[in-house]
């Protein structure tokens, strides 16, 4: 509702009563705002890309290349969003992807994600890098989760991880594989970056050294990557974890046709077609320009599921009419934490949902499912 009032100078102005100016409209407006309420290390943590960040542009404006070709005259007065992913009904193609240290947005932290998916009806892939256990997390939510994990030099702490989940009611093993070292992020180099204070790597225990981080000159993730986890990691250690786990196991972080056959071969359930959100390999394309090519490789043999860079309700659209069975989104829940804890992941998911409900009738479909490449183009670069 519009209402004039006078401001202190006298002049008549128009003041919207109904929406706070400061209320984000859109999961652009959510980033603007955390940047002003987060520290500085915290927030270059979030946000960063490796290197250049070309992919991490890269990642955002290949969906503004993508155009769309709406329908018209579709009765679209239904709709609905709702599909599954490796038999979970959710309540939109839209889950949250994993993403570490969730305590330095807001104090809840994972418990706070967690609480905004299951309030959304949608899924949270907890990363191994939370400040929250499992157990915790579980203990929260009666939401569907998948688990997100890395795999250890030492097999006897990640077998244990793997029991542990899956006793917890975990639904699936998503497991990245683009993260055998990770990647230099310049402003963490800067800053040092490590965990602050009372945080911690809630799954495995403080494994991150605070002598190693003091003692080193870069961040002190890319330490504990480097001493940590495996380097060494093939197609056999997927099929080792297949071999000592009942869960389905989604393999994240593919960016190439042949992998995603080798998959398909290797009895994967699910791929997340994904370059971590442009962290690792700098100038990777953006994975909505990998997908068709992708999609067209698996010809239906496994679910595919696709991040990186999906803001908009129409990002959704396009990543589902290319092939992916549903999208996760990664930064955007952090800006939403840190506004405002789970209302503010809350207030994310719903929306992305409700602009995906909107560019969903105007491109003349009832059913996310009835997306597909009819409806897209391409603008010259
Ligand atoms: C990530 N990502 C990530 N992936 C993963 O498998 N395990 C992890 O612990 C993390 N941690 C993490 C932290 C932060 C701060 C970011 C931004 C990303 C990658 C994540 O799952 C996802 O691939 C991207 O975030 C998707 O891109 P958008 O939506 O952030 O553009
Ligand atoms: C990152 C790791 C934790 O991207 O996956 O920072």
């Amino acid at each position: 509702m519009r209402a004039e009032s006078k401001s202190t100078s006298g002049k008549r102005r128009l003041v919207n009563k109904d929406t706070d100016s400061r209320t984000p409209l859109n999961l652009s407006e959510y980033e603007e705002l955390a940047k002003s309420v987060l520290d500085k290390a915290a927030y270059d943590y979030y946000r960063s890309g490796a290197n250049d960040e070309l992919t991490l542009a890269e990642n955002l404006q290949a969906y503004k290349r993508i155009q769309l070709y709406p329908r018209v005259l579709v009765d679209v007065e239904q709709r609905d969003l709702t599909t599954s992913v490796l038999g979970q009904e959710i309540s939109m193609p839209i889950m949250i992807a994993p993403t570490a240290f969730h305590k330095m947005a807001c104090t809840l932290g994972e418990i706070a994600t967690a609480q905004a998916a299951e309030a959304n009806e949608t899924l949270m892939v907890l990363s191994s890098l939370s400040n929250t256990s499992p157990e915790e997390i579980a203990g929260s939510t009666k939401g569907p989760l998948w688990f997100q994990l890395y795999i250890y030099k030492d097999r006897t702490l990640t077998k244990s991880v793997i029991q542990r989940v899956e006793k917890l009611g975990y639904k699936a093993l998503c497991i990245t594989v683009d993260a055998p070292l990770l990647g230099r992020r310049e402003r963490d180099v800067r800053n040092r970056f490590s965990l602050p204070d009372g945080l911690r790597i809630a799954t495995v225990g403080d494994y991150l050294e605070k002598s190693m981080a003091e003692n080193s000159k870069t961040s002190s993730l890319n330490v504990y990557f480097a001493s940590l986890l495996d380097q060494s990691i093939t197609w056999k250690d997927i099929e080792w974890i297949r071999s000592i786990s009942e869960l389905p196991i989604i393999v994240k972080g593919i960016h190439r046709p042949d992998d995603a056959i080798k998959a398909i071969e290797h009895g994967i359930d699910g791929i997340v077609v994904s370059n971590h959100g442009a962290r690792q390999l700098d100038t990777v394309p953006a994975t909505i320009d990998l997908l068709p090519s992708i999609s067209n490789a698996v010809n239906g043999k496994l679910e595919i599921f696709l991040d990186g860079g999906i803001r908009r309700g129409t990002d959704v659209i396009k990543a589902i009419a290319l092939g992916a069975r549903a999208v996760l989104i990664g930064r955007p829940i952090l800006w939403g934490l840190a506004v405002d804890g789970v209302n503010g992941a809350s207030s994310v998911l719903r929306l992305i949902k409700d602009e995906t409900d909107l560019a969903m009738a105007l491109c003349g479909i009832s059913r996310i499912s009835e997306a597909n490449k009819d409806l897209i183009g391409y603008r010259n670069a």
